[in-house]
């Protein structure tokens, strides 16, 4: 009975150290193959996550740079001439002889305060634009002509924008002559 009892014990305490070394071995290894693999796997997404924002960031800062770059690039070959033509596309609403229809007269607006014509019922989303970009520099202007909405969302300007850079720029140099 005693006899077998520690004979039980010892084959338990042997088996179970065994096992124990077994676990050990198995999680050691599993350590150790988890490891490098999490190391290879976490060297990447760790890479990427480096990467990704520099990329992105670097790359946005490049573009933004180089859209400005270009327009002051573009608005030092600007042809008047061609921007007096893309100014029909505004004559319905915009004259350049200081008198306002639909919209304001736009003689004179390049250096001009944003929402700034004595006497023209501006909406609400203009004379709230004017509070963050208060003058209608070049490149204010050029942003603008772009997308129109998409600068001022509410704005009562119906007018799609114009997709061509040289177009604003020419148009904007035109109207840098009506002073
Ligand atoms: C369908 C009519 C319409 C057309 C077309 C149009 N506009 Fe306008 N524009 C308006 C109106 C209306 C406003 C006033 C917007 C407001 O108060 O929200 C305005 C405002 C502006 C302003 C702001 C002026 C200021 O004093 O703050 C600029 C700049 C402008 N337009 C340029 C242009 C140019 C350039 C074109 C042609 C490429 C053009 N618009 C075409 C109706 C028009």
């Amino acid at each position: 009975m005693f006899n077998t009892m520690t004979t039980t014990k010892t084959a338990a305490a042997l088996i179970g150290s065994l096992l124990t070394m077994l676990l050990l071995f198995w999680a050691g290894s599993a350590l150790f193959h988890v490891g490098p693999a999490e190391g290879s796997h976490g060297d990447e997404p760790v890479a990427q996550a480096y990467s990704i924002p520099v990329e992105s960031s670097g790359g946005g800062e490049v573009e933004a740079e180089e859209e400005q770059i270009d327009f002051a690039a573009l608005m030092e070959a600007a042809d008047p001439a061609s921007g007096e033509k893309v100014f029909g596309k505004c004559r319905a609403c915009h004259k350049v002889d200081g008198s306002d229809g639909t919209g304001p007269h736009l003689n004179g607006v390049v250096g001009r305060a944003v929402a700034g014509a004595d006497g023209f019922s501006y909406s609400d989303a203009m004379v709230a634009h004017a509070g963050e970009a208060p003058e209608w520099t070049p490149e204010a202007l050029q942003e603008f002509l772009a997308d129109p909405k998409g600068v001022v969302p509410q704005t009562k300007m119906v007018f799609a924008g114009l997709p061509k850079p040289q177009d604003r720029a020419d148009l904007v140099a035109y109207l840098q002559s009506t002073q």
